[in-house]
């Protein structure tokens, strides 16, 4: 007696299909389960033993093997030991074989036969769909996850019980069904901050504006309590909505990570403030079960690191890769993955350990010192950020000045608009934002008229930029055109897209 069930595994972000086969013949009773389990299989091993048992199916003391296959992939977690319950049951007849055929089978048993949740049901529920499965049968507090995805049947189970009732007549069970419309009606966080409760710091809402709406790099530098860490707080009211696909992308990491926390997507971009204590694995991803990281959870959204400098130094030098690649690569034994990480990096610093420098008259710092503290951001970090800019210390008369600040649902309509003509203009390319352009999609898109050309080759030698600097300033200048609503980059575009990458001249310049 033979039978055949098929689950998945999650591979990176993705999922792979695999195969549950169960083999029943006489000898000495035996249960046995092959194909390079790791110990949390092994486990599953006992677990379905128990389970069965309680849910009053005495296994007959036959010779049982269970293999899992393809056998060079990691087969982690616990989401097998429902497709192993119900392998073994088809093999001793309990199941009609024709339903196990188009069906993908996930969930994790309680000894009792309860079935539980399980991590990562959505990246596996698309992977069955694209590999032309009809249906999948979840664990019931995974059942919203699954029912996301388009175009496969979702069925929810909770009990092994249940299960085996719903694969002998799918007939008289209802597929799951969600409103994904409804998800997304509250795309912007509900926080009860705003933009408008920050006095003055003109220049620097500016920046974030810009930074928000083509996702660029910034990094702010200036004094204590002039109100970094609070415009940064300030960020997520004015984030753009996500697409379903950028949804889907960053929901498919959450679901891995076990952190949908009974949400079926992930509907609000992400903004992540892991603080300055945190292991370079917590930031990257990784670890012996892989999970991602920080930068992968901020994945389309904010990172924001709050006083870098206290940060350790080799954890964020390990950022400079994805930082580039936009994804992080994870290295195993027997494996190799990619989690994306295509994040905004926000950053704050004072400029020194006292905070106050260069104004030398508050600053007690000696420049060794204030040397060695700017030293901490190495070159080619700081190189990685678009835009910097200085928060000044703010004064009493502005801070008492009731004029009216702009509120953040002004801010976020011009960003909106910014960010439509991004998406309008990279349709169907797999870009989002400007700073998702690569060195010839910024040949193609950021097209310069002579003026602007020697504009920014003056700049370019002054300045003794690098060639990633020069790309992303003109990466900068699109976005910075884009919410003046103009398709040509002219030279105001260019000098205030030169301007951010100055600043950083007056702190590091002579180091
Ligand atoms: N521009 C500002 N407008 C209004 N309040 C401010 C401003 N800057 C600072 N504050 C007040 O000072 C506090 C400390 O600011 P914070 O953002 O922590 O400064 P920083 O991060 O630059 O050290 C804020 O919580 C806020 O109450
Ligand atoms: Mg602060
Ligand atoms: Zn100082």
């Amino acid at each position: 007696m033979f039978s055949k069930v098929y689950s998945a595994v999650i591979h990176g972000i993705d999922g792979l299909i695999v195969s549950v086969e169960a083999d029943v013949s006489d000898g000495l009773p035996l249960f046995d389960m092959v194909g390079l389990l790791n110990s949390e299989v092994k486990e599953a091993r006992e677990r379905v033993r128990i389970a069965l048992k309680n849910s009053g199916y005495m296994l007959p003391a036959k010779r049982i093997t269970v293999n899992l296959s393809p056998a060079d992939i990691r087969k982690e977690g616990t989401a097998f030991d429902l497709p192993v319950a119900i392998a073994i049951l088809a093999a001793f007849g309990h199941i009609l074989e024709e339903n196990l055929e188009g069906t993908l089978i996930i969930g994790e048993l309680s000894l009792n036969g309860k079935i539980n949740k399980v991590n990562g049901v959505l990246p596996l529920v698309y992977a069955a769909k694209k590999q032309g499965f009809l249906r999948c049968v979840v664990p019931k507090d995974n059942a919203e996850e699954g029912a996301v995805v388009n175009g496969i049947e979702i069925y929810s189970v909770s009990t092994i019980t249940e299960a085996v009732n719903l694969l002998s007549d799918f007939t008289i069970h209802k597929p799951n069904t969600i409103d994904v419309d409804r998800l997304f009606e509250n795309p912007v966080s509900n926080e009860d901050v705003d933009f408008s409760e920050v006095a003055g710091q003109a220049a620097v809402k500016r920046a974030i504006e810009i930074a928000v709406s083509g996702m660029h790099n910034i990094l702010m530098i200036g004094p204590p309590g002039s109100g970094k860490t609070m415009l940064a707080k300030r960020i997520p009211t004015i984030m753009p909505e996500l697409t379903f696909e950028e949804s889907m992308e960053i929901s498919k990491i959450y679901s891995i990570a076990g952190l949908l926390d009974n949400r079926a997507l992930i509907t609000r971009r992400p903004f992540r403030s892991p603080h300055h204590s945190i292991t370079t694995t917590a930031l990257v991803g990784g670890g012996t079960i892989p999970k991602p990281g920080e930068i992968s959870l901020a994945h389309l959204g904010v990172l924001f690191l709050d006083e870098l400098p206290e940060f350790n130094k080799n954890t964020i030098e390990v950022l400079r890769q994805p930082l580039e690649e936009k994804a992080i690569t994870i290295s195993r034994l027997n494996a190799t993955f990619r989690y994306p990480a295509g994040f905004m990096m926000v950053a704050s610093m004072n400029p020194c350990s006292c905070g106050y420098y260069p104004d030398r008259n508050k600053c007690s710092c000696s420049l060794p010192m204030v040397k060695r503290y700017l030293g901490k951001i190495s070159k080619p970090l700081l190189d990685r950020f678009d835009i910097c800019i200085e928060a000044m210390q703010i004064d009493y008369k502005e801070l008492q000045n009731k004029k009216d600040e702009e509120n953040s649902s002004d801010i976020r309509k011009r960003i909106y608009k910014a960010r439509q003509i991004q998406l309008k203009r990279y349709e169907n390319q797999g870009i989002w934002f400007n700073s998702q352009l690569t060195p010839k999609n910024i040949r193609k898109y950021c097209k310069l008229e002579a003026k602007e050309q020697s504009l920014l080759e003056q700049a370019f030698r002054k300045m003794n930029l690098t060639a990633r600097a020069y790309h992303r300033i003109l990466k900068v200048a699109r976005t910075i055109a884009d919410l003046d609503l103009s398709e040509r980059i002219s030279t105001k575009h260019i000098s205030e897209a030169i301007c951010y990458r100055s600043i950083d001249g007056k702190y590091w310049g002579e180091m």
